[in-house]
This record gives structure tokens, sequence and C-alpha cells, in this order.
């Protein structure tokens, strides 16, 4: 039987944690605003900065890194309510395995853990699986930003989600 588990990244896990960014990047270049090229320019400091500053879980499946997600309270007074979801990716092999709601579970458990209202992120409009993902937990589209992302020439709108922490 496959044992699924999920846990926060720490400094031992930069180097799988880059190899899987990388990879997502390449994988799925339409569904993130960074590009590989971008992702390979960070130095192994920033992604140590990255497991620092933010919660990013790691999603596990048979012992292996399988999939990533980030979670990051906004900064100000005003502001330090809302969280940031990024960097959500989930191996194609390991999608549908429920991995990913795990992982996103366990996102929105510390999002509450943490005093946060909401949590917010955003989606490609070319990326129906991952908008009907985050639409079964209950995230809602409150806004499109066009033309946002620009993938070798190929502009996609972006929509915007938010989820409630009260339920
Ligand atoms: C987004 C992601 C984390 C979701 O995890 P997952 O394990 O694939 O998600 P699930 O299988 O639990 O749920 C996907 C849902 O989309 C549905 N779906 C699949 N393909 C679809 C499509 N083309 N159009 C509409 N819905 C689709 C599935 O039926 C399922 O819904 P259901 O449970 O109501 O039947 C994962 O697919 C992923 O990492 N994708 C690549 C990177 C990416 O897009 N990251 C997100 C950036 S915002």
């Amino acid at each position: 039987m496959t044992t699924l588990h999920v846990r926060r990244l720490m400094t031992d896990d930069v180097t799988d944690f880059r190899n899987l960014r990388l990879e997502a990047m390449q994988a799925y270049p339409a569904a993130f605003g960074s590009s590989y090229e971008d992702t390979l320019a960070k130095s192994e400091m920033q992604f140590l900065g990255w497991l620092d500053s933010c919660h990013v879980l790691g999603g596990f499946g048979d012992g292996q890194l399988q999939g990533c997600m980030s979670l990051a309270r906004e900064q100000g007074v005003k502001l330090r309510h809302r969280g940031m979801i990024t960097s959500v990716y989930l191996r194609e092999a390991w999608q549908g395995s429920g991995l990913g709601q795990m992982m996103l579970a366990r996102g929105l458990d510390i999002a509450k853990g943490m005093g946060l209202l909401q949590v917010e992120l955003f989606v490609s409009a070319a990326n129906p699986r991952a908008l009907a993902f985050y639409r079964r937990e209950g995230f809602a589209v409150v806004g499109t930003v066009p033309t946002a992302l620009n993938v070798d020439g190929a502009f996609h709108d972006e929509h915007y989600l938010v989820r409630h922490l009260d339920a």
C-alpha cells in the first residue's frame, strides 16, 4: 500500500525542493508565474531563505518528495490576516492520488493556526484541473486579471481565488 504524508520542508530538503521546482517549471510552464530560467538562476541561499520565511509543505509518496505548496502571511498590520498560497505542484503520476488534497488541507490547518482569516491564490485560466481542484476545496473565483501571464508569447488570463477560513 502506498503511504502518503505531508510535512514542512526543512533545510535538509533544499536540494529536493529546488529540483522539484525546476521540474514543475518545465512540466507546466503555463501554470506558474515563475519561469524555468528564473528558478534556475536562484541560488541555494535563496531557496533556504524561502524555506525559512514561508511554510513550504512537501507531499511525500513512496518515501519521495512528490509535491509541494508554499504558504506565506501578508506583511503589515492591515494585511496580516491574509495568506498567499503559491507554488502548488504535484507530479503527474501522483495527481488524483489524494496527496494534493492532503497538502492543501494541511496548509489550511496551518493557516487557521496562524490566525489567518483567508487564503488567496492565482490560477491560470488555462488550467481547468487546478481550478476544479481549488473550487472543490472551497475556494471561490473573485476576479480575473486579463493577459496576466506571457508564456513564450502566448498570453493567459489568471483567476484570483479566495477561501475564507471561518468555516
Ligand atoms: C493542481 C494540482 C495540485 C491538483 O492536484 P490533483 O491531485 O491533480 O487534484 P485532484 O485529482 O484531487 O482534483 C482534480 C479535480 O479536477 C478535475 N479535473 C481533472 N481534469 C480536468 C479538466 N481538464 N477540466 C476540469 N476538471 C478537471 C478532476 O475530476 C478533479 O475533480 P473531482 O474530484 O471533483 O472529480 C495538480 O493537478 C498539479 O500539481 N497540477 C500541475 C501544476 C499545477 O497546475 N499547479 C497549480 C498552480 S495554481
